[in-house]
């Protein structure tokens, strides 16, 4: 079962972005099926990996957008994107030891709610504002 389904609620109004999260959502999906088959924790980190360098790509993408428009807000939502990514690489250097006692649907039940709330509060509110300059 998908942890999240990309609708036309979760549009910004920006094709690049929307096309990003839909790739991201994908992602979490994706490893929520493996979770339902029971997949190796090494297939998991590596999904989680898989993650964090599409997310580094997808962030960055925002955040020259938001340099390019004089984003009032761009301090604020980079910090954002950072916990995103501290967050995965924090599990990324866990000793194998410790990754076996990880809990997969846990750390994608939090990736879901991360960037469902990323996309909904955060990410609309650029998208408006990216909007109003005219940005389609
Ligand atoms: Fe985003
Ligand atoms: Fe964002």
């Amino acid at each position: 079962m998908p942890l999240l389904t990309w609708n036309s609620n979760y549009s910004v109004g920006i094709k690049i972005i929307d096309d990003d999260h839909k790739v991201l959502i994908d992602m979490i999906n994706k490893a929520c099926d493996s979770i339902e088959r029971m997949e190796e924790q090494k297939v998991l980190i590596g999904l989680v990996s898989d993650m964090r360098q599409y997310g580094m790509q997808h962030f960055s993408t925002e955040e020259g957008l938001m340099k390019e428009h004089d984003y009032p807000d761009i301090e604020s939502h980079k910090k954002l994107h950072n916990h995103f990514i501290i967050y995965a690489a924090s599990l990324d250097n866990m000793h194998d030891s410790d990754k076996e006692n990880l809990e997969p649907l846990k750390i994608f039940k939090y990736l879901a709610d991360w960037l469902r709330n990323h996309i909904l509060i955060i990410d609309k509110k650029f998208g408006s504002f990216l909007i109003d300059k005219g940005v389609k």
